[in-house]
């Protein structure tokens, strides 16, 4: 049987972003890990325009080239984790304009956040995305990782330095997000897609 697809979201787009090292970082944790098939999503270069679909999303009848695209980029997830720093005690806009385009291609899937930022370790960001996440009909995680003073944990040729332990850590999630896909999977080939 094939492996369940991952795929790692990197929330940030700005340029000279820290959020592409740490997604590379989970990335490679994640291919280490084996349990998933697993692609980098990166929302710098799906290039959504801010949400220009005419109709609501949970009809999927979507107009524009971007965002079959991007519904067809999704569908193909069976699990997702979201790279997202805090901005402003929250997480950036560019992950929640993905969220909003699209309905079912989420729906019943499990999620999990990589959150990084200051003293708060992305935390506000994750507990922020958790209810837009649950909107969507997602399954979050109970467990994240979360990194604190991102901006000294990047090397001087940008990669990320894990602190001790925590490569310990994004795997125990990544086995706890393996378990939910299984056990979602099971479900979700009870209930086919409206
Ligand atoms: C617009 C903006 C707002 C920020 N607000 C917060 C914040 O509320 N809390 C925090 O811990 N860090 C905050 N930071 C620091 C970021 O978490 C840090 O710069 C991080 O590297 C941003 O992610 P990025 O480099 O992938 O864009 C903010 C940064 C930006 C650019």
């Amino acid at each position: 049987m094939s492996q369940p697809h991952l795929q790692i979201v990197v929330g940030s787009t700005r340029p000279g972003r820290r959020g592409l090292a740490v997604a590379t970082w989970i990335h490679d944790l994640a291919v280490k890990h084996a349990g998933f098939d697993v692609q980098l999503v990166d929302l710098a270069e799906v290039g959504l325009p801010f949400l220009d679909e005419p109709r609501p999303p949970q009809r999927g009848e979507y107009v524009h080239e971007h965002t079959r695209r991007w519904s067809e980029t999704v569908r193909s997830g069976d699990a997702y984790m979201f790279v997202v720093p805090e901005y402003n005690h929250s997480y950036g806009a560019a992950t929640k304009n993905a969220l909003d385009y699209l309905a079912k291609e989420w729906a019943g899937k499990p999620v999990s956040f990589v959150g990084y930022g200051g003293v708060a370790a992305g935390a506000r960001a994750i507990q922020a995305l958790v209810p837009v996440v649950s909107a969507l009909g997602m399954v979050p995680l109970a467990h994240s990782v979360n990194i604190p003073f991102i901006r000294h944990a990047i090397t001087p040729d940008g990669r990320f330095e894990p602190a001790p332990g925590l490569d310990e850590n994004a795997t125990g999630v990544i086995d706890e997000l393996l378990r939910l896909t299984t056990a979602l999977s099971a479900v979700r080939l009870a209930t086919p897609a409206g």
